[in-house]
């Protein structure tokens, strides 16, 4: 289950002054001292548990919004294991059922299908209406009308799943008892409530299949060091100093902000995006970066929004859902060059980072990685993210060591 943390936070000012870290769980002391263990990234036991303490005990992102668009479009999406299906069944709204006929159990498409009214199962033709409740069962007594009783029916719903949709994505949460989605995200909700994202205009969206596992790409896309050495074409090291680490809260969304936006960054042109809603003078130069736990990593300018969203498949294996938005008065040709270069630059920071990706993988099967050294004037969010993970799947206490010695 997410549960809401009660540790208060303390910021701490950089060197510099005009930024702040927050005071997480790094020391000098903890040099050499790895939150995760090395195991964690290469072993599919491990894989198993996590998707189990950490994916399926509380909110995950499922899917986007828009690859349902339209009524009756219905997508099959597996979280956690479980194959699950997202159907668009009115206009305003997503429900999420899991992919499971209800009378043999059949998966009821292993493909993205548009239906007029109804989901059929091929196998003995029971149908589904768009809210799940069981539309016909031919021939259910033997007779060609004989369809089950209504009490029956009611019984043979397709099993729900606790969904919610937010900034044009769809979250899920498989949990026993799951707690309403605005109890997780709400502070971030609260926090980006300036802008408006019923207004979400795809501008792009590229899938990336790699060969690492889904805590690196969260570790990769949180750590603003590697910045300026990896991707010197977004600024210098000042920029990377300029950001603030940012923990809206400690168990769930943790990231960082450049609240003045980046030194080095390229100033709003004329022919600038338009802004997504009615976006006040303080915030247009401002850029939040978050992991919303534990697979949506989310990224905020005023005019335009990139998701980077993990779809973990093994151990050693992430396929990354990356869509970027922009408003929808950019859907116009006269914006079409800025939306083509934002998304270019976009999409080759990703890239940039792949072959890190793979090393930081390769470098798992090292002992070292059980030695690794998180750095406590840079990394507090990085470890943050650890530690959320550790105390979800339990590493830390002492098993990890059992493994390394078996
Ligand atoms: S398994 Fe679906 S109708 Fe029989
Ligand atoms: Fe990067």
């Amino acid at each position: 289950m997410d549960t809401a943390s009660t540790t208060p936070v303390t910021y701490i000012p950089t060197a510099s002054g005009k930024n702040v870290i927050v005071e997480g769980p790094l020391t000098e002391a903890t040099l050499g001292t790895s939150i995760v263990p090395a195991y964690a990234y290469t072993d599919e036991e491990a894989f198993a548990h996590e998707q189990q303490t950490i994916f399926r005990s509380g909110w995950s992102w499922a899917g986007y919004a828009h690859w349902i668009p339209n009524v009756g479009d219905v997508r099959p999406v597996t979280i956690a294991g479980s194959p699950l299906l997202l159907v668009r069944s009115t206009e305003d709204e997503i429900k999420v059922f899991h992919n499971s006929c209800r009378h043999r159990g059949m998966v009821l498409t292993e493909e993205p299908i548009e239906v007029t009214q109804r989901i059929q199962c091929a196998y003995h033709c029971w149908s589904y209406n768009l809210d799940g409740s069981l539309a016909a069962a031919p021939y259910f007594t033997r007779e060609r009308r004989g369809n089950p009783s209504p009490e029956a029916k009611e019984r043979l719903h397709l099993l729900p799943v606790a969904a919610a949709t937010w900034a044009g994505m769809i979250f899920v949460n498989l949990s026993d008892d799951p707690r309403p989605f605005l109890e997780s995200a709400g502070p971030l909700v609260e926090r980006w409530s300036y802008i408006d994202f019923d207004r979400l205009h795809l501008g792009a969206e590229r899938e990336f299949d790699l060969a690492v596992n889904w805590k690196l790409c969260v570790e990769n896309f949180l750590d603003f060091y590697h910045l300026p050495f990896v991707h010197p074409q977004v600024g210098p090291v000042a920029a990377s100093l300029d950001v603030d680490d940012v923990v809206i809260e400690p168990s769930l969304i943790v990231g960082g902000s450049y609240p003045r936006g980046a030194v080095g960054k390229a100033k709003k042109s004329e022919d600038q995006l338009p802004y997504l809603g009615d976006v006040p003078d303080d915030k247009k130069e401002s850029q939040d970066i978050f992991c919303l736990f534990p697979n949506a990593l989310v990224f905020l300018e005023a005019d335009w929004f990139q998701v980077i969203a993990l779809d973990p498949r093994s151990a050693t294996h992430t396929v990354e859902h990356m869509a970027v938005f922009v408003d929808k008065d950019a859907d116009d040709p006269r914006f079409a060059e800025s939306i083509s270069s934002l998304v270019e630059v976009l999409f080759h920071v990703n890239e940039q980072d792949i072959p890190f990706l793979y090393k930081l993988q390769a470098g798992r099967r090292s002992v070292g990685s059980d030695h690794t050294s998180l750095v406590e004037h840079w990394d507090q969010i990085t470890a943050m993210f650890q530690t959320i993970v550790a105390s979800r799947a339990g590493y830390g206490t002492g098993s990890e060591a059992a493994r390394v010695d078996d």
